[in-house]
């Protein structure tokens, strides 16, 4: 591989792109924190996704390239395909991945797949979707999405990290949503975004978890508590944060659905670590 320099594309293809994979050019980068990072890359013409799926994603540095999961954070009607990245210094494919500048090369895989889907719930009134850190992605392409608001009528996302820099993809995402000329129109006024932290000190701390548990997550934003009957519920985050929420809603009497039975709430774990 070439050395890295801050302005120079970096990581072009120095070795055959293996069969079933395309080769698709880095278009922006945005460096949030020292740990998280959202890039930017074309769309094969050809590719097809649902919004809320993930791909396989690598770097054309080796004879066999690694490959890590990513959720699309960029909705299906998008030209370019989003992606939020932790940064791992010494993290297999992110240590590498975050050096990349526009013109590299970045690999995909050809299919996506994943549970965060539209498909796997029954339909409901309002829609919540519950993400720590980098979980937000998969929900970034939902609440772009017109066929979220289509199934839903109110959407509202939460997103807690430790820091508050580390809220930023999501702020701007949201305030980027209900300002679009395409998909403010059915966002305004029907997506929510409630963020907090856990770490540093801000108007709103505490983990998820504890301010549903507590009610203030309801007092906050005045609305009913989460009920089965009238609700769905899309969760993405660390494993633990899975485990929590997951006990949580089924506490609640929801039930798990999936592409081929859908139900009440879906699951997947936010994925490079
Ligand atoms: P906390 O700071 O209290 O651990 P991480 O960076 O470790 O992936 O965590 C991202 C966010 O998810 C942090 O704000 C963290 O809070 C929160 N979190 C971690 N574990 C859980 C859990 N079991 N339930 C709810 N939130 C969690």
């Amino acid at each position: 591989m070439h050395s890295a320099t801050a302005s120079a594309p970096v990581l072009t293809a120095a070795f055959p792109i293996p069969a079933g994979v395309h080769a698709e050019t880095v278009v922006s980068v945005r460096h949030y924190t020292d740990w998280l990072f959202s890039f930017r890359i074309t769309r094969p013409q050809s590719f097809r996704f649902r919004s809320g799926e993930f791909v396989m994603l690598g770097l054309p540095n080796a004879e066999k390239p690694i490959f890590r999961a990513y959720s699309i954070a960029s909705p299906s009607w998008d030209e370019e395909l989003e992606f939020f990245s932790i940064k791992v210094p010494d993290g297999p494919l992110t240590s590498q991945l975050q050096k990349i500048v526009p013109g590299d090369t970045v690999l995909m895989r050809q299919k996506s797949t994943g549970t965060l889907v539209l498909d796997a719930l029954t339909p409901g009134k309002r829609v919540f979707m519950i993400s720590t850190g980098t979980g937000i992605a998969p929900f970034a392409s939902l609440v772009r999405d017109p066929e979220t608001y289509e199934k839903f009528d109110q959407v509202i996302l939460t997103h807690t990290c430790r820091d508050a820099a580390e809220l930023t993809y999501g702020a701007e995402l949201y305030a980027q949503a209900v300002d679009d000329p395409l998909i403010g129109e059915f966002a305004a006024g029907r997506l929510t975004l409630y963020s907090s932290t856990t770490r540093e000190t801000t108007p709103r701390m505490g983990r998820i978890t504890h301010l549903i548990g507590s009610g203030k997550f309801y007092a906050d934003l005045g609305i009913a508590p989460l009920d089965p009957r009238t609700d769905r519920v899309m969760i993405c985050g660390s494993m633990a944060m899975l485990k929590d929420v997951r006990s949580l809603v089924e506490g609640l009497g929801f039930q798990e659905g999936s592409n081929s039975k859908p139900a009440d709430f879906v699951v997947e774990r936010a994925f490079v670590d």
